[in-house]
């Protein structure tokens, strides 16, 4: 199964279009999260599928599945972290703004030591993609290649776009309006 991608416009940033921040976290875990979770399970059987196959690019699909399998892992991990820690607070300073009341008190002092870790991790998991776009000669299906391996590539160009459309939302558009968000309350 082809994990579908969220649709690209309704991932367009717009600051306009977020008028409540908890309207933001809830797209970005039911559009970009949503996505990861079941294309990271697809293109990973894909992957390992085509390394079955072995044929004359079998090494660099080796090092593009073990590339792929270890971004899952991180990726898994960090939208926990997102879910289960920060996007949750972005929501409790959300609707204290709504009621005009005081923020609750965070596990993590500043709202900018969590957003420092995540933007870590973004710039870590964009590094990996790199590699895996540099490795498959911007995913492009070597003359050799079956018609899986051209689906394969190109569903993992799906992704490449679908995460630098995510991290950039997150970078450019959540996080730093959660830390203003977070000044404006102090
Ligand atoms: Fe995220
Ligand atoms: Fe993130």
């Amino acid at each position: 199964m082809t994990a579908r991608q969220p649709d690209s416009e309704a991932a367009t940033p717009s600051p306009e279009q977020w008028p409540d921040l908890s309207l933001l976290t809830r797209h970005i875990i039911d559009t970009h999260h949503r996505y990861v979770r079941t294309a990271l399970p697809s293109i990973t059987a894909s992957l390992h599928q085509l390394v079955s196959q072995a044929s004359a690019s079998a090494p660099e699909l080796m090092r593009v599945r073990e590339i792929f399998v270890a971004l899952g892992e991180e990726l898994y991990a960090h939208m926990a972290k997102e879910e289960q820690i920060l996007f949750p607070y972005i929501d409790e300073l959300a609707g204290a703004k709504r009621q005009g009341s005081t923020p609750p008190p965070s596990p993590f002092g500043t709202i900018a030591n969590p957003v420092r870790m995540m933007e870590e991790d973004h710039e870590q998991a964009l590094e990996q993609v790199q590699r895996l776009r540099e490795l498959t000669n911007d995913y492009s299906t070597p003359a050799d290649g079956t018609a899986d391996h051209r689906r394969c590539l190109s569903e993992l160009a799906a992704f490449d776009a679908d995460l630098q459309r995510h991290t950039t939302l997150e970078n450019t558009v959540l996080f730093p309006r959660a830390l203003d968000l977070e000044d404006g309350m102090a």
